[in-house]
């Protein structure tokens, strides 16, 4: 099937995008690069449009007809969005604005959300199943939300399918084809601790006093390669119901020092530590329920362990630059 591939350049897109290629699917990139490199694209079609640019988006729908909608693109910086709440309510809400109206005019049967555990905030119970109590604690999370709700609502009304899919924490690469975690600045645990380890830096830990058994935050992380085929087995499953939330997680969490032991011990070098304060709006356990997944699509992460997770963002941290 055609599948527009929305920040397809990206990290997570450019996983999903080759995923989709090995089950037989044709995929669609829709990116305009702000936070991504050509590189990425491959020989993959792809279509340099801003989501904002609502006709240019309409001509894509109109060249393709795309069976599916697999909408990634979006700005992810939980600390940026408190600094500049606006940039993520434009483009996480208002920028994907431009597709419901694409889909009014030119009709999809299923569209898939890049969600996020961000939308639960502060969770009280853990592993997290989707009906949690939803109070973002960023302006990220709450775009997330708010961008849920008016998809349903929307393809109700068109009687399209539509998933929020909720990322726990995306890691790991596959680099025999070339693609793994890279963000502008990067903000993420692994590749973070990777860089630093690589370099003799101190690694920092933003506060060692939450209530888990090391003090350290604790996190479901899921490879990147689990995450793509989540997307595929969803798009392919023609007996889903109209609506879904879906956690991508793995339902095991790892703190942080237990992540950093692992890097340390994979490079073979002792890690220096600098601890700092907490910093605001970081929950401290966030571990995903995905028994709903399993029952529904048939999904199961297989990559997701975090000797493979790790192994593998080492190995792309090695040949990446
Ligand atoms: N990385 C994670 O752990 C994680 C966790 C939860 C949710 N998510 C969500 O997954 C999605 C992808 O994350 P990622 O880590 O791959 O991010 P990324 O920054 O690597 O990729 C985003 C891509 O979207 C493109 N883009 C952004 N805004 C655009 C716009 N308005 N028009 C056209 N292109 C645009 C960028 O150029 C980039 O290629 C995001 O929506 C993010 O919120 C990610």
């Amino acid at each position: 099937m055609n599948v527009l591939v929305t920040g397809g350049a990206g990290y997570i897109g450019a996983h999903v995008v080759r995923v989709l290629a090995q089950h037989g699917h044709t995929p669609i990139i829709l990116d305009d690069l702000r936070s991504a490199s050509y590189e990425r694209i491959g020989d993959f079609q792809h279509e340099h449009v801003a989501l904002e640019d609502t006709s240019k988006v309409m001509a894509v729908f109109q060249k393709y007809q795309p069976e599916a909608i697999v909408h990634l693109a979006g700005s992810i910086s939980v600390r940026e969005s408190v600094q500049t709440p606006e940039k993520y309510w434009a483009n996480n809400l208002g920028a994907g604005m431009s597709l419901l109206l694409a889909c009014a005019r030119f009709p999809v049967r299923i569209f898939l959300f890049s969600s996020s555990a961000a939308v639960y905030g502060n969770a009280v119970e853990t592993p997290i199943r989707e009906n949690a109590i939803l109070e973002p604690t960023s302006p990220y999370g709450s775009s997330k939300l708010a961008f849920e709700h008016t998809l349903h609502r929307s393809a109700q009304a068109l009687g399209m399918c539509s998933i929020a899919l909720r990322y726990f924490n995306a890691a790991g690469a596959h680099t025999a084809w070339g693609v793994g975690e890279q963000h502008d600045s990067e903000e993420h645990l692994i590749p973070k601790v990777i860089r630093a380890l690589l370099t003799a830096q101190p690694v920092q830990v933003y506060g060692n006093d939450y209530p888990t058994p090391d003090g350290t935050c604790i996190r479901d992380y899921i490879h990147v390669v689990d995450l793509a085929e989540a997307h595929v087995l969803t798009l392919e499953n023609e007996y889903l119901g109209n609506q879904h939330n879906f956690n991508v997680g793995t339902g095991e969490g790892y703190s942080v020092l237990e992540i950093i032991s692992a890097i340390a011990t994979r490079l073979s070098v002792t890690p220096q530590i600098t601890f700092l304060s907490r910093r605001p709006g970081d929950p401290p356990r966030l571990i995903a329920d995905p028994s709903a997944l399993l029952s529904h699509v048939g999904w199961k992460p297989v990559h997701s362990s975090l000797q493979e997770i790790v192994n593998s963002a080492v190995e792309w941290e090695l040949v990446r630059c």
